[in-house]
């Protein structure tokens, strides 16, 4: 355990965000998305230290150190840097290319300056403030060119890099004017880790292809071998940076910290449930508000179902809970509208006074509240169009491990890969999406222990690969590139049958 900044995450933005409110009065709440949740409880475990943008901008304010010991520092965004590096460059541009054109890129080279521009500032800050010989976690998309900075910046650093949305294809990827600096960039860590095997198998084909000019050289792949739990296939390989250093590329399936999770009481599942007017069937839609989390889609799936009576408006109830997001982005306002408008409709044709049969809440809900819906659910309704791995998945299934409830999921969100027990779906096709929600529906009244089995398989899946695998596995694998003993905590050795990733990536 460090607390001496030994240990720095660096992440566009921190756990959370300076609010301001009218009165003046400033406060600090949760921010949002699925990096925040997952690292949050690893920064506790090591009392590391969390660089990362306040949530707004012009805001510098100095660091200090939270409730749970991890000391958080601040980086100042101009509103310029918030409208090229983050509304443009980073969920204009990267975002709908990464999540394979759901809506178009924009390609504009003053939000690639601002790109560069806020990399150079993270580095600048991370560089200040990172221990001697300190392990740097550098995650995500809005920084990609952290890595390669600060292996200049600070030869004596140990760089990781993880990114928490999907690696696209080589031919996707290929269409960014600047690949070659964003490849150059990431390369500057010792080890980059992606959710899935496909998204490290993208990762090492691109780099096979524009490797003449990012100078950089791939490997074989070192052995692509199976772990002692087949779910999701552990690869690992090894690049060859331009300067001659191995970098390592493997995939670390994220997931949830299970201890933090609290299951609701019975009262408050029965509170929740008369207040909806008590429904037969409660399903739930928990997302930020993003298309690429095909929120429409499951709207227009669950009317088609009402209309054709294969559910009835007097049994059933959806939940959709949507967090606001990237709000002054163009897409994201259509994305929202379409969704209101959707909502709006499905009521105006089957709900009676005083029932909804959808309730929309568009804001962000404490973790409390949010188990006593995910706990209340009986169908949960996952349907991205494309989703790097889907934590939402996960805190479902953790709240259901006595078997209750069935989750749909949709088979591009990465968490598929590890849950495909759930009923999957393809959500662009509104026939596939139907019958999910049908099948689950049915299971649940008809086969009621074949969906128990179902469920408890998932939260089996969960409960044994938690977050703090996730980022054990990622720091040993580091550790092990860096040329340090490997060590994991229960003493297996690596590359054993722990089916730890560490010592997969071959480190000759
Ligand atoms: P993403 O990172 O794209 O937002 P994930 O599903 O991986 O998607 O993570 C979303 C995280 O945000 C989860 O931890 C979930 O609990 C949380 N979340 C989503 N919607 C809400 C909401 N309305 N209120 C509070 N938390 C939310
Ligand atoms: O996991 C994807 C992600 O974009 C994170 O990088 C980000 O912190 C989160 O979702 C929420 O998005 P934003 O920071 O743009 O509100």
């Amino acid at each position: 355990m460090s607390g001496d900044n030994s240990f720095v995450v660096v992440a566009n933005r921190l756990p959370v965000d300076l609010v301001t409110h009218p009165d003046g009065r400033e406060e600090w709440s949760p921010s949002p998305g699925g990096l925040v949740a997952a690292l949050s409880p690893v920064l506790e475990e090591h009392q590391g230290c969390w660089v990362g943008w306040p949530g707004v901008s012009d805001a510098a304010p100095e660091p200090f150190r939270n409730e749970a010991g991890v000391l958080l520092h601040p980086v100042k965004l101009t509103e310029a840097d918030f409208e090229g590096f983050y509304e443009g460059f980073s969920n204009a541009t990267l975002w709908p290319l990464y999540h394979d054109l759901i809506v178009e890129p924009v390609y504009n080279n003053d939000w690639w300056d601002a790109y560069r521009e806020v990399n150079l500032k993270f580095a600048d800050e991370v560089a200040e403030v990172a221990a001697e010989g300190a392990t740097v976690w550098v995650q995500d998309y809005q920084l990609q060119l952290l890595p390669g900075i600060l292996r200049q910046l600070r030869p004596d650093l140990k760089i990781g890099f993880f990114l928490h949305i999907p690696f696209p294809s080589p031919d996707l990827f290929r269409q960014l004017p600047w690949r070659e600096e964003i490849i150059r960039g990431l390369l500057g860590a010792d080890l980059i880790g992606l959710h899935l095997p496909s998204y490290v198998e993208n990762f090492l084909n691109l780099t096979r292809q524009v490797s003449g000019h990012t100078g950089s050289h791939t490997g074989q792949p070192d052995e692509l071998q199976v772990s002692g739990e087949p779910k999701v296939r552990e690869i690992g390989a090894h690049i060859t940076a331009a300067d001659g250093r191995r970098v390592g590329v493997a995939a670390f399936p994220i997931s949830i910290d299970l201890s933090s999770v609290r299951q609701p009481a019975v009262e408050e599942i029965t509170q929740l449930r008369e207040k909806i007017g008590s429904p037969h069937t409660v399903m739930l839609g928990v997302d930020r508000l993003d298309y690429t989390k095909g929120i429409l889609q499951r709207l227009l799936a669950f009317e088609e179902l009402l209309e054709s009576g294969a559910l009835d408006p007097a049994e059933v109830v959806l939940l959709q809970i949507a967090t606001p997001s990237r709000e002054r982005i163009e897409q994201y306002r259509v994305a929202r509208s379409q969704v209101e408008e959707a909502v709006g409709r499905i009521n105006g044709r089957f709900a009676t006074i005083g029932r909804p049969v959808v309730h929309y809440l568009h804001k962000s809900v404490p973790k409390s509240e949010l188990s006593v819906y995910y706990a209340t659910a009986d169908v949960m309704l996952v349907t991205a169009f494309k989703d790097g791995m889907n934590l939402v998945a996960k805190e479902y299934v953790a709240l259901h491990g006595d078997g209750s409830g069935a989750l749909v999921l949709s088979e591009f969100a990465g968490a598929s890969q590890e849950l495909d027990e759930a009923y999957l779906c393809n959500p662009f096709d509104l026939e596939s999406l139907k019958r999910a929600i049908n099948t689950a529906v049915q299971a649940l009244a008809q086969n009621p222990e074949s969906a128990q089995d179902r469920m408890r398989e998932l939260h089996e899946q969960v409960r044994t690969h938690d977050v703090h695998l996730w980022a054990s596995s990622f720091e040993d694998c580091m550790a092990g590139f860096s040329g340090e003993a490997v060590h994991t905590p229960s003493g297996d050795t690596p590359g054993g049958s722990s089916g730890r990733v560490a010592g997969k990536v071959s480190r000759d």
